[in-house]
This record gives C-alpha cells, structure tokens and sequence, in this order.
C-alpha cells in the first residue's frame, strides 16, 4: 500500500513523527509537505493529498493541521474521498469498519503522538466491514454525481 502524507505547520512535528513509524514499518510512503516550520495554509496541502487519493496516485492518506478540522473540510471536498477525522482511537477503528474512510486526519494540537501512533496503527489495521454500509457509500456517490467538480492537479511531492 502506498500512503501519502500532508501537514501544515502545525501538522508538521506529528507528520515527521508518523513518517518515521511508517518507514520502519517498510511502507511506502510520500510527502506532500509542508516541510518548515513558516506557517502556511492547510488546504494546499490537504488539495494535494486528496487528488492523489483521488485519481489512483496513492491508496490512502494521511493529513495533519492544528486541530484536523481544516483538513477534513478541504478533502471531503473531493469526489472519492472520505476523510475521517480521527483523534481517538474509536473513531479511528469506527472510521475503517463503517465509512471504508481513505484519508485519515488528526489534530497534532490535539493528540500526542503516542497515540497518533497508535490510531495509526488502528486505521491502517482495520477492514471495511461492508454489508449495509456498502449502499449507503454507493449513496455518497450518487450525491457526487451531482456535484461539478473541476480537474485538479496533485502537484509536487517527494519520495519519503
Ligand atoms: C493553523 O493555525 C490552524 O488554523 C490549522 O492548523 C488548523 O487547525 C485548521 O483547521
């Protein structure tokens, strides 16, 4: 599985934190930025990580701003994408189990990263239990489909 990461600054000490658990773990893992402490706006960031779920680019993401809010706003914005926001350990296992979520979100003003690692481990861990939540993402979709979108580029990234 190839997993692509994406922070603001107030994302950035969890997002470095989670890479490094991530290539221990041997994942395949991209960086979508930002990678300095200036302070920057987190949608440019979630826009990337979300049109690269988006068009097949990655399988999953992960995104990382102050609180996580800003972050779910903007990727649930694009068609496909299921951001959970997830700063516990229920949502994140509820998340997989019920709404087969794609983009995983936390707070790194919120949560530490003991157990930002651990939710990690529960999100990536855990299987779609389709059955009746298979239709009711099918009615997601419907909803999509009458939503335009316009194309979007995922822009730079690199190797992490
Ligand atoms: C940045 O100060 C902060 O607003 C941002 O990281 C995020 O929490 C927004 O939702």
């Amino acid at each position: 599985m190839k997993i692509g990461i994406g922070c603001d600054h107030a994302g950035l000490e969890l997002k470095l934190e989670i890479i490094s658990v991530l290539k221990d773990r041997g994942v395949e893992c991209v960086d979508y930025g930002t990678n300095g402490p200036q302070s920057v706006d987190y949608p440019d960031f979630g826009e990337r990580v979300s049109v690269a779920v988006g068009s097949g680019e990655i399988d999953r993401g992960i995104l990382i701003c102050g609180t996580g809010i800003g972050m779910s706003i903007v990727a649930n914005k694009f068609p496909g994408i299921r951001a959970s926001l997830c700063n516990d350990l229920f949502a994140a296992r509820m998340s997989r189990l019920h709404n087969d979520a794609n983009i995983l979100v936390m707070g790194g003003r919120v949560i530490g990263k003991d157990l930002a690692k651990e939710i990690v481990k529960v999100w990536f861990s855990t299987d779609f239990e389709a059955g009746r939540h298979t239709n009711r993402l099918g009615k997601i979709v419907t909803i999509e489909g009458k939503i335009r979108g316009k194309g979007h580029g995922a822009g730079t990234a690199q190797e992490c």
